[in-house]
């Protein structure tokens, strides 16, 4: 993972933990509205994908129990990690876009509810994301993905040559010398794997995105609340492709690129469409970013805009998160695909403890707590969750009653320790295992290995009904508490 260049050291630090009775009183523990919803306290758990679904899809005993653990904590709410809207093959990742997930995501919710006793809201993400394929070998590329066009013949003199004949010539070229030889884009697909992009405007079905999307989002939204979530979340950030048309870098041409006002589009009709499929009592928001953190990437001005936006069109919730891109993501290694949290703006979605002298903990506070502002400007009380290396009771307190955002979102430190809540809430905060920002959880996630956390992965293995990583090495949830 990428690393700002000053290397800073960071340690976290929870801050002194409040007595049972401050805690009772505490802004953190009260309770909020996102829409028809109460949730009983402001403490948010956001999506995290611990790579545990079946092949094709499916929930299995390993998602439960990840949620299930997280549900004994009792936070306000918890988001279910990032679910595909589409019917396709796409690995361990969970999918909502077919009716047959929804027995899988019925027993999925029912255990958060038995496991919270009820107090835990539950929502699921939902994401559309577009095709990434591995990096190539050098040879593969050039003997068989690479489209010969006149621009490499011209660029070789290679008039009469066959095509067999050019693919080994440009073979051989030097990088230096390719370089001027292919287009930005081949490189990138010999050196990153090739990626598809929403600008991809000669590729019909990237043509169409804002034509099927809003109806594969809805179907979505519906099967969710067939399922029982609480509400639903659409995944308008990182990498994916709904984050990709607010972009500035959109530059479509059909009236869903270029200026803001046409990147918010596809966004505000896939919300519309969501919302006649699940009726305006169903608690549904979105995640998007409150900067890009790429060069010509979206600004926090274009984020405010889009705050208000979303707000005006009825949203229940703004839940904030930064960077994440592909655009500057590093080079992967010879048949990995690119992951988008390996370069800068994937340090400022997920910090780490070696930093610049801002430091890892809370870098998104104050960009969420100016959309926050643009939106009450705007007359709209709609809830924001900011997330982003929070992990101390006092940090949440004063957020909340600076007016910075209405809800805390805390990802890393839950997985370090999904009881963190119900400690403090019990005075007992001084047992919080807090969460080093060391991203061994994040080094997990790109290599889509099962998710946990060094802090407590090989403690107590032989522990009676741990389940164990595949590899058997190491404990798939934390130790209970209690
Ligand atoms: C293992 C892992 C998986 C993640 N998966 C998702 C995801 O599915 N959707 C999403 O919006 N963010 C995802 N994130 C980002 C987190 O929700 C969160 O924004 C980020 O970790 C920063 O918050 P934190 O400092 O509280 O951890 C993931 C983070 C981690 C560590
Ligand atoms: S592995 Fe644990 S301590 Fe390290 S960043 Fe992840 S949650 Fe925090």
């Amino acid at each position: 993972m990428w690393r700002p260049p000053q290397r800073i050291r960071h340690s976290s630090d929870a801050g002194p933990a409040p007595s049972r009775e401050t805690a009772r009183h505490a802004r953190l523990f009260s309770p909020v509205r996102i829409g028809t919803l109460e949730l009983g306290s402001r403490t948010w758990v956001p999506a995290m994908v611990p790579w545990r679904a079946s092949n094709d899809g499916f929930v299995t005993d390993d998602v439960i129990g990840w949620y299930e653990r997280f549900a004994r904590g009792e936070p306000g709410a918890i988001v279910v990690e990032a679910t595909g809207i589409r019917d396709i093959p796409s690995g361990p990742l969970l999918r909502i876009g077919d009716d047959r997930f929804i027995p899988g995501l019925e027993k999925l919710v029912a255990a958060v509810k038995r496991a919270s006793g009820g107090r835990t809201r539950l929502l699921i993400q939902i994401i559309d994301f577009l095709t990434v394929r591995r990096r190539p070998k050098r040879e593969t590329f050039f003997a068989r993905h690479l489209e010969i066009t006149d621009r490499h013949r011209a660029a070789l003199g290679g008039q009469g040559k066959t095509e067999d004949e050019l693919r080994i010539l440009l073979a051989a070229l030097p990088d230096d010398r390719l370089e001027q030889v292919l287009s930005a884009r081949e490189m990138e697909t010999l050196n990153k794997g090739y990626r598809e992009r929403v600008t991809d405007m000669h590729l019909d079905h990237i043509r169409r995105l804002p034509e099927l999307l809003p109806g594969l989002f809805a179907d979505a939204a519906r099967r969710a609340r067939s399922a029982g979530f609480d509400g639903v979340e659409l995944h308008y950030a990182h990498a994916y492709t709904m984050a990709s048309f607010l972009s500035a870098l959109n530059a479509r041409d059909d009236g869903y690129g270029g200026p803001r006002e046409n990147r918010v589009k596809l966004p505000l009709e896939v919300f519309a469409l969501v919302r006649d499929a699940v009726g305006s009592d169903y608690p549904t928001g979105c995640r998007y970013l409150s900067e890009d953190c790429i060069a010509g990437g979206t600004t926090l001005a274009d984020a405010e805009f889009f705050g208000v936006e979303f707000a005006r069109a009825g949203m229940d919730f703004l839940s904030l998160s930064r960077g994440g891109k592909f655009e500057d993501a590093a080079r992967p290694a010879v048949g990995a695909a690119v992951y988008p949290y390996t370069g800068p703006s994937g340090y400022e979605c997920m910090p780490s403890y070696i930093s610049d002298e801002k430091g890892p903990f809370g870098r998104n506070v104050e960009p969420s707590s100016r959309i926050r502002a643009a939106v009450r400007a705007a007359g709209f009380d709609t809830p924001v969750v900011v997330t982003g290396g929070i992990h101390g009771f006092e940090q949440a307190e004063r957020l909340l009653s600076d007016g910075k955002a209405d809800i805390v979102g805390t990802a890393r430190q839950t997985l370090a320790d999904p009881d963190w809540f119900a400690k403090v809430r019990a005075g007992r905060g001084a047992e919080v295992r807090v969460c080093e920002y060391t991203n061994y959880c994040e080094g997990l996630d790109q290599k889509h290995k099962q998710v946990t956390c060094k802090l407590w992965d090989r403690t107590n293995l032989d522990e009676p009904g741990v389940r164990l990583t595949s590899d058997g090495k190491r404990r798939l949830t934390a130790p209970s508490w209690r």
